[in-house]
């Protein structure tokens, strides 16, 4: 699916990117500037944006759906707030 189409940019080649960005920095920024920035692309009508700004949104989601939630929990240190039994 085309994203953006002044610079014929995919679906497919934001979330690469977005992958990308973090796996060198996990708290990289994901605004739709970096994305392009990784891509080597500009913006130029940037009506865009919103949807590359969704498309991150989701990937970012779909990704913490897939996390354990018991295992972010056991190595946070909010651990100790809740209680043995819950
Ligand atoms: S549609 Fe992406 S910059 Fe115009």
């Amino acid at each position: 699916m085309i994203v953006c189409h002044c610079n014929v940019i995919l679906r497919a080649e934001v979330e690469d990117a977005a992958r990308q960005i973090l796996a060198a920095d996990p708290g990289a920024s994901l605004e739709p500037q970096s994305i392009y920035r990784a891509i080597q692309k500009r913006g130029r009508c940037c009506s865009c944006f919103p949807s590359v700004a969704r498309i991150v949104s989701e990937l970012l989601t779909q990704a913490m759906n897939e996390v354990d939630g018991a295992a972010i929990l056991s190595a946070s240190p909010l651990k100790s707030l809740v209680p043995k039994d819950g």
